[in-house]
């Protein structure tokens, strides 16, 4: 995922340094190229040879030592550095940082990095609820530096509260986020459903179906990290919804034709790989119901169909994809829906074919649109969401969609760019 990425890691003085040792082989594995950059205090709670031996680079604490292959290392570094993350960040380095200190190899690469810089801020709780800790973090974020929320729990002090350093995976999440892929969904709003919908009969009993969310949330991950703006409305899933998205948690087909509905129409693409029921109980008993003797018949009623509904009032800068779980005659009951739904898109697969279907890793699909049909062979299902996300990119850029966050883009640009020259023009300023 991160092939020829540089990330830089500084580690400062904090007895959370440890985790960075983890956090250094999981970006060895995802195959970056790893440069540790520590302050001398933090050689107090792990050595150097810790991130050598993970990253196979020279850890580097002094900016004059002389065993480097290159000159003046701190600008290289900084050169070739596609983020850098500082975490864990003590009091003392966020104070320089936000000042423009340098005067140690970390510091002074930092200043010279002109790519994305995260803090990950460390320490006890008085010390980072000090004003002038926060007063110093908000500058930081003034400079484009973004800042990792402590976590809340036992600090090393034995204090419970504020300023604890996130978990490896939070802080390798933010490092993915910025680097893992190309961003060109940026400014782009995508809604996607996933999951099982559940359907009471009584308070303990549903109907519900296999749906685990696998292929819907790694549809919502694909969008997240090629920089879209993702609604993620989520039935029954035992998964962790990918970071950095607006998860909706929903339970009937209600509640998701609900959610969907509400937030539809800011939406450049929705993606429906939920599976929704189509019958709920009729009326839903207020107690348990309780086993007789002779057979025992529900009765069902039709719940509303979401992406018909969607496809009937979709504006005509939307792309609207849906999914399609077969046993039979596959392409033909799929081509059936892309047209009763109105759909730009539809996604089927058999259940039938090994490799696809519900709960597995990997799906074998055919995406099928009013003009073609593209068969993908078997791959993982985060290979097949990026293969649908940019095949529905593919379509949407040549016919001229998401024109709106293309104007959101060039507005935002704009003021940036003019903002006194608008404000002054509108007598604001
Ligand atoms: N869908 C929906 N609302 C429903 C039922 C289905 O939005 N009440 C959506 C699903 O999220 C999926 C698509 O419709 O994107 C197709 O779902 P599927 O279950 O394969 O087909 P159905 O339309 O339910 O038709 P059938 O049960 O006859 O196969």
């Amino acid at each position: 995922m991160l092939k020829g990425k540089t990330v830089i890691l500084g580690v400062t003085g904090s007895i959370a340094a440890y985790k960075i040792a983890n956090l250094a082989s999981m970006l060895t594995k995802l195959h970056c190229d790893v440069h540790v950059l520590m302050t001398q205090n933090a050689t107090n709670f792990i050595h150097p040879i810790t991130f050598e031996t993970l990253t196979n680079n020279k850890c580097i604490v002094d900016t004059f030592d002389r065993n480097f292959q290159y000159n003046v290392e701190h600008v290289s570094l900084a050169k070739r550095a596609d983020v850098v993350l500082i975490a864990p960040a003590t009091a003392n380095v966020i104070a320089k940082l936000a000042y423009g200190l340098a005067d140690d190899m970390l510091t002074t690469t930092t200043l010279a990095c002109t790519c994305k810089k995260i803090v990950a801020p460390a320490m006890n709780t008085n010390m980072y609820r000090n004003a002038i800790t926060q007063d110093n973090l908000k500058r930081l974020t003034q400079f484009d530096f973004e800042v990792i929320a402590p976590a809340t729990g036992m600090l090393a002090c034995k204090d419970i509260g504020e300023g604890k350093l996130p978990d490896e995976q939070t802080l390798l999440n933010y490092i993915l986020k910025e680097i893992a892929m190309e961003k060109d969904m940026k400014g782009v709003n995508v809604l996607v459903t996933a999951g099982a919908t559940q359907e009471a009969i009584d308070p303990v009993r549903y109907i519900t179906n296999h749906s685990t969310g696998k292929m819907g949330y790694a549809l919502a991950r694909d969008c997240m990290l090629r920089g879209a703006n993702v609604t993620l409305v989520s039935g029954q899933s035992a998964l962790t919804p990918p970071p950095f998205t607006t998860v909706i948690s929903v339970t009937s087909a209600k509640e998701m034709f609900d959610a969907v509905t509400e937030h539809a129409e800011s939406q450049d693409i929705i993606i429906k790989a939920a599976a929704v029921a189509d019958y709920r109980p009729a009326s839903i008993a207020a107690e348990k119901m309780k086993k007789k003797e002779d057979a025992l018949t529900i009765e069902l009623e039709r719940t509303d169909d979401i992406l018909k509904y969607l496809g009937e009032h979709k504006h005509p800068q939307q792309f609207l994809c849906g999914f399609s779980m077969e046993t039979e005659h596959m392409l033909e009951n799929s081509r059936k829906k892309l047209e009763k739904k109105h759909l730009d898109m539809i996604v089927a697969n058999n259940l039938k074919q090994a490799g696809a279907g519900f709960g597995t890793d990997t799906n074998v699909v055919t995406m099928i649109t009013p003009q073609e049909e593209i068969a993908l062979e078997l791959m993982s299902k985060e290979e097949a969401a990026h293969a649908i996300v940019s095949q529905i990119l593919k379509i949407a850029v040549a016919a001229n969609l998401f024109l709106r966050a293309a104007y959101t883009h060039t507005i935002h640009f704009l003021v940036a760019e003019k903002a006194e020259e608008v404000l002054r023009n509108m007598g604001l300023f």
